[in-house]
């Protein structure tokens, strides 16, 4: 028999339990989806596993003996979470031999495919064993679909010298001026599925929280992450049936006006202005996409859209082969093109500046060359440009041809893309440039690219209804 204090104790108890376990949900959820915003970010932490890497593929045995093997390595530690929780998992990397490997380096791709479709996080702990952290929203089972693209730091290795020249003249856009010697000594892509991970499937329970305390974990966290940038969105979400793009956070029309409201230093009035696209080919899909058929972008929420294509230089340069005679990559030159878009009278107080630089640049020059074109880009906009920049992220890139990613486009890798919009999003971010990250909804995008490089329209449709939405609000 309880005493009527005993059960009142009990009752304490059962409800101190729950919060406490309330909390707890919420921390680790914080702390997750902290690290995963943050490592669009950290460089650093990217370039880390690769920075003194001596042995590459060049080294023969060595390489053969070190390189990781998708049939050996396996999947342990995984931590599955109702829906509305961070999961994860972890792989230990194995030699061809089986053998335990204590070093990081590898470029791996992460997708979970079951009711949503979402690219998992890759973490690599540098030291032989990689983390995939994803946040999943519909429950059900899920494939684990992971491969392996390069090892021993060949996914994140700079192009010779000479690479920019020969990629950008190159008439047959085929490798045909690289010698049989490079041409073999820059493979290296394996394309290969962790073996283990195809026989197994993950089980995503049901959610324990209600949508409402979901979407409040993600806001809170949100606010509590102490990362400085101006964001135009979260940017993470996921594909559902017939790839209808769901974002995380449940944003309202409040929000967009709360979001215009702490830009307020920007003047754009509704139906004013030249939108103006600048970047290269993917931008120009992007341009190709807000114009044909015209979208309310260009018709009432500004006056009117236009675009510069560039690769590395404006495109049409190409065209007379005039830049073939470089070697190098010549900042002050991408500076004078990009300062005659900037010093054009209708890019005024009523304009916006979508910018990207990403694709050309990952594909033929060194990091040290990109930071410094970054850096030029970010100083040019702060002296001379008086509308809303907003820097765009390179998309991401699915599964390539072996004979495409031997030949020009060797050093256009996935590792490549994370590390140069790492830097540039860190970049922007720091210098208080709206920040619109795409890789995320491309890489989780289901069908993945069309060609290697682009997308079909339609994966970019909530990136064009979020600007609309954001410069009509
Ligand atoms: C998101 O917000 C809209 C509008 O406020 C609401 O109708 C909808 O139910 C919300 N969805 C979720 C999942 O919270
Ligand atoms: C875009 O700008 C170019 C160069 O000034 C101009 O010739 C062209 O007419 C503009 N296009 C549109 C659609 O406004």
């Amino acid at each position: 028999m309880l005493h009527r204090w005993e059960i009142w104790f009990i009752i304490i108890q059962v409800v101190a339990f729950q919060l406490r376990a309330g909390a707890s949900i919420y921390d680790e959820f914080k702390v997750n989806w902290c690290r995963q915003r943050k490592w669009r970010l950290d460089w650093q932490s990217l370039q880390k596993p690769c920075q003194n890497l001596n042995y590459r593929r060049n080294n023969g045995q060595l390489y053969k003996t070190l390189k990781t093997s998708p049939e050996q390595s396996e999947i342990f530690g995984v931590q599955i979470r109702p829906a509305g929780e961070y999961s994860r998992f972890f792989v230990q990397s194995r030699t061809q031999r089986a053998q335990k490997k204590t070093f990081g380096g590898d470029s791996w791709r992460v997708r979970l495919e079951g009711p949503s479709y979402i690219a998992g996080t890759v973490f690599d702990h540098n030291n032989g064993v990689y983390e995939v952290l994803f946040l999943i929203m519909e429950p059900g089972i899920y494939k684990i679909n992971m491969i392996l693209d390069y090892t021993l730091c060949d996914g994140l290795i700079n192009p010779p010298m000479d690479w920019f020249k020969n990629a950008h003249c190159s008439g047959h856009l085929k490798n045909v001026h690289l010698s049989k010697n490079l041409f073999s000594e820059m493979t290296g892509y394996i394309n290969e599925p962790l073996l283990c991970a195809k026989r197994r499937t993950l089980t995503i329970p049901w959610q324990r929280l209600s949508e409402m305390e979901i979407q409040n974990n993600m806001r809170e966290a949100d606010n509590e992450c102490d990362i400085q940038c101006n964001l135009m969105w979260d940017g993470f979400g996921r594909w559902v049936n017939g790839y209808k793009w769901k974002p995380y956070m449940n944003f309202t029309r409040a929000d967009y006006t709360s979001l215009r409201n702490q830009h307020k230093h920007y003047y754009h009035a509704v139906g004013r202005g030249v939108f103006w696209v600048y970047g290269d080919s993917l931008s120009y899909y992007f341009y190709e996409s807000i114009v044909s058929p015209m979208r309310r972008l260009c018709l009432t929420v500004f006056k009117e859209c236009n675009n510069t294509y560039n690769w590395i230089y404006p495109k049409t340069l190409y065209e007379l082969t005039e830049t073939c005679g470089e070697v190098n990559l010549h900042v002050p030159r991408v500076l004078k093109y990009f300062r005659q878009v900037l010093a054009r009278p209708d890019m005024d107080t009523d304009s916006a500046l979508l910018l990207n630089a990403g694709a050309h640049y990952i594909k033929t020059t060194n990091f040290q060359g990109y930071k410094e074109v970054i850096t030029a880009l970010i100083s040019e906009i702060k002296k001379m440009y008086k509308g809303q920049a907003i820097w765009k992220s390179t998309t991401a890139i699915h599964s390539q041809t072996a004979d495409i990613m031997g030949a020009f486009r060797r050093f256009m890798t996935n590792h490549r893309i994370q590390l140069y919009n790492a830097f540039a999003n860190s970049a922007m971010c720091a210098s208080g440039i709206s920040v619109l990250d795409v890789y995320p909804i491309s890489t989780s995008y289901p069908p993945g690219t069309k060609d290697g490089v682009h997308y079909n329209s339609e994966a970019f449709n909530p990136v064009i209804e979020l600007l609309e939405r954001y410069f009509s609000s």
